[in-house]
This record gives structure tokens, sequence and C-alpha cells, in this order.
């Protein structure tokens, strides 16, 4: 890789995107932001945009929004791999979800396109729960999800920024599938339980059905991504994902960050600090 040529971030702002800008930065690596708010623009709904934005970068990272288990993402990545490849791309790194049967034909379509590709497909991140989706319940003191009492190896996404660095910056990383979890299943009871432990403040969890869940959303997000959603929660959560995996210590040699410990740091920023 030439140092000269910047990094280009697809999702720069998201949750792991913006750790890996951050880290590529403070090692003084070139990196070239993009998202639909960046100059140029990259909207993965314009495909007009796509060529800009990959101009003159030879590494990318690829965050897939809303999720590469949406229908219609294998086609969208197959489309993608072949302008980044017309565009001068040699390597990608692809951030994918685990046990996710559509996420993971969009890796295949990535692995056979001629770019030189590493996966890095995540469990559950740790972060939903302080920067995503989950950080209103957490504040509201119900995380409510049709979840039963299923495990999850919840990541930190920060191990997920570490590991992609490491495959952005160094070619070895080619072909591999970095499977990244973390150390210990928890059920969302338990985690709730961990939040609790180091916020002061108490979360219960309460398991939902799917049709509960499927009608909680339908006001927030609509018909197409609430039905999106249940779905995927029915895929996930069918104990497939029950089990560790190793591709942070694969990846970095070292172990993958513990839950309790994320909630102490995150408790510490005041994340979940609640109103008086
Ligand atoms: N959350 C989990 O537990 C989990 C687990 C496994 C895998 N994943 C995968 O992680 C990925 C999301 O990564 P993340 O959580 O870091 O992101 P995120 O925090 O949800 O942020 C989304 C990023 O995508 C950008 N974006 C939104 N709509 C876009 C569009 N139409 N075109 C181009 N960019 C767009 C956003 O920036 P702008 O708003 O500036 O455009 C932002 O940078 C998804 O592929 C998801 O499947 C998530």
């Amino acid at each position: 890789m030439s140092s000269t040529t910047p990094i280009l971030v697809i999702g720069a702002t998201g949750k792991v995107g913006s750790r890996i800008v951050s880290r590529l930065q403070a090692s003084g690596t070139p990196v070239r932001a993009a998202s639909r708010r960046s100059s140029p623009a990259f909207d993965w709904e314009d495909q007009s945009s796509w060529a800009p934005a990959l101009a003159g970068a030879e590494v990318a990272f690829v965050a897939f929004v809303p999720d590469l288990a949406a229908k219609g993402a294998p086609e969208t990545i197959r489309a993608f791999a072949a302008t980044a490849l017309a565009s001068g791309v040699r390597r990608v790194v692809l951030l994918s979800g685990r046990g996710e049967a559509n996420a993971q034909l969009s890796e295949q379509i990535m692995m056979a396109s001629g770019l030189g590709c590493t996966v890095v497909r995540a469990s559950w991140f740790a972060q939903n729960f302080s920067e995503g989706i989950m950080l209103p319940s957490v504040l509201s003191g119900v995380i409510a999800l049709p979840a039963g009492q299923r495990r999850e190896p919840f990541i930190d996404v920060d191990d997920i920024a570490d590991v992609a660095v490491a495959a952005l910056t160094d070619a070895r990383h080619v072909g591999e599938i970095y499977e990244v979890t973390g150390p210990r299943l928890l059920t969302f009871a338990d985690a709730a339980a961990a939040i609790s432990a180091a916020s002061g403040s108490h979360v219960d969890y309460v398991p939902i059905s799917l049709d509960d869940f499927h009608a909680a959303l339908l006001p927030e997000v609509g018909p197409d991504h609430a039905e999106f959603l249940t779905r995927l929660c029915e895929e996930v959560f069918d104990g497939r994902n029950e089990s560790l995996s190793d591709g942070v210590q694969r990846a970095l040699g070292r172990p993958a960050r513990d839950f309790a410990d994320y909630c102490v740091a995150m408790a510490a920023t005041g994340i979940w600090r609640r109103a008086a």
C-alpha cells in the first residue's frame, strides 16, 4: 500500500467508522472519511456518488447501511465491488453481522469480486446500549427485546475498530474472516444487570414476543423497517449465535474486551445518567 493514498472509510460517522478514522488519524495515516455528509458525499442509495468517493483510494473500509442482512444488499454489494475495482481499489475490509444469511451471501460476493477482502463479522455491539438504538431503553430503565433468555457474546466496538485497522493497514489479513465476539455469553438480563451495577441506575430486561416488538417499532420506523428488524431478531435470536468466536485473538493476538469493563468505562462518561 502506498503511504500517500488515503484509506477510505465508508460509514465514517458511525460507531465503528468514527473509531477507525480516529485510530488512523492518530497514527498519521491519510484517511478519507465518507458518508452522506462528507464531500464528496457517499450514499448507498445513489450509485452515482460511489465513484467520486472511491477515486484515488486503494484500500477501503465498508460499513453497509442499513444492514447486509437487508433485502437487496447482496446486489448492492456486487455493484459496489465492481465500481470499486474499476476505480482502482485493491483491498476492502467489510463489516458484517454474525448469523445473518443474507450478510454471509454479501461476504461471499465481496470475497469473489477480485478485490482483496477481509471480513469482520461481528456479534451484537455492546455500544448499542450507549450510542445506538438501545440507549433510550437503557435511560428509560427497561430493555424490551424478543430475545427470550438467549445469550449473546456482546462485542466492544473498540475491538471491532482495532481489528478493522489491523486489516486496513496490513495486506496479510486478506482472505481472513474474523468472526469477532466478546469473551462471555450473556443474556440480556445479564447485560441489564451489568449496566445497572456500573451505572447505579436500575435497568430491567423484559423479554417480549416478536409481535409485540413489531407493534412497538411500527410507529417509530414504519412498516418496512419494522418488518426487517423483526425478522432480523427472529433470525439472530434463534440460538445460532450462542457461541464464542476467536476473531479478536486471531487478528490482534489479544483477547476481546469484557462487557463488564465496557459498562464501567461507559458509566464513567455519564452517558447512562438519568435526568433528575
Ligand atoms: N449494531 C450491531 O449490533 C451490529 C452488529 C453486527 C453488524 N452490524 C453492522 O454494522 C453496520 C453499521 O455500522 P455502525 O453501527 O458503525 O454504523 P452506525 O453507527 O449505525 O452509523 C451509520 C453510518 O452510515 C452512514 N449512513 C447512513 N445512511 C447512509 C447511506 N444511505 N449511505 C451512506 N452512508 C450512510 C452514517 O453517516 P451519515 O448519516 O453521515 O450518512 C454513519 O456513518 C451495519 O452494516 C450493520 O449491519 C451492526
